[in-house]
Formats: C-alpha cells, structure tokens, sequence
C-alpha cells in the first residue's frame, strides 16, 4: 500500500500521477468497519485491476436515523491493517469536501429506491447514489465493486450508471457468509452472543420458507421484527430487525 489520501486535492494529484497513467483501476467504496465480505471485493479488484483504491467514507445522507450514524462503527485502523495488501491507496474524504454543496445537489431515483429499503429508510438511496457518483467522478475507476448482500442498492447503482453514461464497469461480487449462513456485515458486530446466534435464523428461514409470507411469519413468530419479506426477480428479499440490530439479506431463489 502506498497511502492513506483525506484531500481531495492531493487524490486528484495522484490519481494524475504517471504511475496511474492508462492503468486499470479497480475501485471498493465503503464505509469502513471491514470485515470478510468487504475483503472479497478488494481480493476480485486486486485480481483484475493494476490500481485498487478502497474509499473509506461513513456517508452522512444515507442515514435517515441520526442515532444509526453515530453508532456505526469507525475502525480506521483496523480497516487499514485488513487492505493493506490488496490496496494502492486508501481514500477517507472528508464530508466538507464531499458535501461542499450543502447536499443541494443529489441524485434521486423515482421507481426502485421507493421499494423496500426506500420505504423503511426515507431518503437512503438519494445518499448513497449522490455518494457514489461523487466517488466515482473522483476516482475515475474502469471497474468498482459492490456487493449483493445489498441487492437494491446493487440495482440502483447499476441504474444510475447506465442512465448517466458513467465510464465504469460495475462488478456485482457474491455475498459472503458466516459458516451458520449469516450474511457478513458491519452490523453484525453490534449484535449480543445471543442475538448474534438468532440472526442467523434470518437467512435460514429466506432460503427454505415456501414463500415470502412464510418466512416473514416464521422469523416473527421466532421474536425478529420484520420490516418486509418479498420476491423480486428470483430474488427474496427481507430486512428484519433483532436484538435491536436491523439486518438485511436477499437469497436467489
Ligand atoms: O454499501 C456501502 O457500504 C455504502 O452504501 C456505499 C456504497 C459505500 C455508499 O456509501
């Protein structure tokens, strides 16, 4: 790893940098608190990319729970340690940078970022996309990786890409699970031993459950809270709440 890179200016400077002429870059947004999932996205970029950049960026507009933002997890360090081998730069923006608009400008979505999710956590996807599309401008990346675990914002991302004509490849990469089948997260870290052992019930009763409406009376029966359960497009989706914690996860059915 060459560096960890805050200012905007001197990413531009480096991202300019003959080393960087004409060479791939694979590119892994996040918003730190690492863990396996986010290590088989800079594992795949490291393999198809001559430059990785991983932004670490805890992005204020996608929580509409203020409290949700300043529990999330921040483990710089820890997430330095864990891409150091797979990574050229690490980029940690600061929000006065990236919002120097004051959030005046933003990318809104009006069909698919209303479902799920967008139901559940109003403007959430109007900050991711408006997040990503600044961290793309920045970095300019041929290919960024996204994980689908987060299937709608997967979709979204997709869209948004296709629709303003963004030079760059999107990589769709497997989720990525504990051997009980919980889906990795940087939530899961908040979770108690004892509800860190319920939750995995949650992707259990999405795989095998007839239906979307027999998962989602199963898993309330079992004590989660269910925000929704529904098939899409061969896919089941759901977000639930347990332990205080929300989870989501989306299985092919
Ligand atoms: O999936 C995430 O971690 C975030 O939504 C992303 C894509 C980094 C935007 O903040």
């Amino acid at each position: 790893m060459n560096g960890v890179i805050a200012s905007l200016a001197s990413w531009c400077e480096w991202r300019r940098s003959p080393d960087w002429a004409g060479k791939s870059v694979g590119f892994v947004p996040t918003m730190g608190a690492l863990h396996g999932g986010h290590r088989s996205l800079l594992e795949r970029a490291r393999a198809e990319n001559e430059r990785v950049v991983l932004s670490i960026f805890v992005n204020p507009s996608q929580f509409n729970d203020p409290n949700d933002l300043a529990s999330y997890p921040r483990t710089l360090e820890a997430d330095i340690a864990l891409a150091r081998d797979w990574v050229d730069v690490v980029f940690t923006p600061w929000p006065e940078e990236i919002y120097r608009d004051g959030y005046r400008f933003r990318v809104t979505e009006h069909e698919l970022s209303r479902r799920w999710e967008g139901v559940h956590r109003p403007g959430h996807f109007d900050g991711v996309l408006t997040v990503v599309l600044k961290l793309l401008n920045a970095v300019q990346p041929t290919r960024a990786y996204f994980g689908e675990k987060d299937w709608q914002q997967l979709q979204l991302v997709r869209g948004m890409v296709d629709a303003l004509l963004l030079p760059v490849e999107i990589v769709a990469c497997p989720t990525v699970r504990e051997p009980d089948g919980l889906a990795m997260s940087s939530r899961n870290r908040r979770l108690t031993e004892l509800g860190r052992k319920h939750a995995a019930e949650f992707p259990r009763a999405l795989r095998t459950a007839r239906d979307a409406a027999a998962a989602a009376s199963y898993l309330r029966v079992r004590g989660f809270e269910v925000d929704y359960v529904e098939d899409h497009d061969g896919v089941r989706l759901g977000a639930v709440r347990v332990d205080g914690v929300r989870l989501i996860d989306n299985v092919r059915l």
